[in-house]
């Protein structure tokens, strides 16, 4: 991993210091590029949430090889963990990668990882079929986060791209209401009302889709997804850099986690850095986790192998820890491992 950053560092070194622990210090307020918006305070907040808490170690138990395996709607997966979606790769990490040419380079390590890839979105159309056409035969594993577009017919018909390029599931980053750039496009996005979010979840599942909300930081909104019909919801906060002054995903995971853990999967992202991380996310209520900007200096590090490097990695960190807290497997993970 370390030649992976030094050569990921020589091609992003415009925007982004490849910093030892990427916490969103050096790039507060950086966007474009990879900062939290603003004080950067609501990026800092996911790093600061997830070192509060700390591990209990245990070594009197047989969880001498730690399973973790899991699946979700049916794709098997070798951890609990996958690529966050991304848009605008080029203009964020100041590199000449495409955005297409990511997400292609992505989709193959996390096909390598045997995990997901979430695909962003674009305001062009004709953007996101790109983005389809690179799915090839990892439809199984694609995951697009379409835009919350104001205007359905902009959803349904990325949707019908998504459908006919095999992909099985889709979603929505609810939270990218915000960025004034966006509420000024021909077609821009707003916020999403309780009663379209349903006709969004019944469009996904028309198209034989599951559906998942990315943006959950509040309990009444993960019952509002819940009674839309959702499959899943992510609590995150965009990476700190939709809302300025928000608190970090894992602060408020345990109550969405409470309230809404029954009824739809519950995953997680903002500052997981490590297996470690994972494992903290896990016991504070996730059965899944995204990581985004670390998977994004791994493709710039070495493409697709880096990427499968850096899951590997987590992986092999997740094992530890779940070793040193008597976790055999990930249904084993619970508050216990927390103090
Ligand atoms: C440069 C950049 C671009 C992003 N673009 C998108 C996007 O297009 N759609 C989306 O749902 N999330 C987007 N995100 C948010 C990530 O998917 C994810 O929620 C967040 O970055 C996770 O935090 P982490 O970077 O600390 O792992 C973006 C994040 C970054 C840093």
């Amino acid at each position: 991993m370390q030649e992976i950053r030094k050569k990921a560092l020589e091609r992003v070194s415009a925007q982004c210091k490849v910093c030892p622990v990427c916490n969103g210090i050096v790039c507060a307020g950086k966007i474009p590029g990879m900062g939290g918006i603003g004080s950067g305070i609501s990026f800092q907040n996911n790093i600061n949430a997830l070192a509060r808490h700390h591990l209990v170690l245990r070594t009197l138990h047989q969880a001498n090889e730690p399973d973790t395996k899991t699946s979700l709607w049916g794709r098997e997966m070798a951890l609990p963990v996958m690529a966050a979606p991304v848009g605008s790769v080029a203009l964020n990490l100041g590199s000449d990668m495409s955005d297409v040419d990511y997400t292609r380079l992505a989709l193959r390590g996390c096909r390598a990882a045997q995990t997901l890839a979430g695909i962003g979105d674009l305001p062009d159309k004709a953007g996101f079929q790109q983005y389809m056409d690179v799915v090839g035969d990892d439809g199984a594993i694609a995951v697009p986060f379409i835009k919350p577009w104001v205007n359905m017919a902009e959803i349904t018909a990325r949707m019908d791209m998504a459908a006919a390029a095999g992909v099985g599931i889709c979603g929505m980053d609810v939270d990218g209401a915000g960025p004034p750039t966006m509420r000024k496009l021909v077609s821009p996005v707003g916020v999403t009302p309780p009663a379209k979010l349903e006709k969004i979840v019944g469009e996904a599942h028309r198209r034989g889709m599951k559906f998942i909300v990315k943006g959950i930081m509040a309990p009444d909104e993960a019952v509002i997804a819940a009674d839309a019909g959702a499959d899943a919801l992510v609590v995150s906060n965009h990476g700190g850099r939709v809302l300025d002054g928000a608190p970090g995903s894992a602060e408020v995971l345990p109550s969405i986690a409470g309230i809404a853990g029954g009824r739809l999967v519950v995953m997680m992202d903002g500052g997981i850095r490590s297996g470690v991380d994972v494992l903290k996310a896990l016991a504070l209520g996730a059965q899944f986790v995204l990581i985004c900007r670390p998977v994004m200096i791994a493709v710039h590090g070495d493409e697709e192998h880096g990427v499968s490097t850096y899951f590997a990695q987590i992986r092999d960190q997740l094992v530890q820890a779940m070793r040193l807290t008597g976790c055999a497997n990930l249904s084993a993970i619970s508050g216990r491992v927390l103090c």
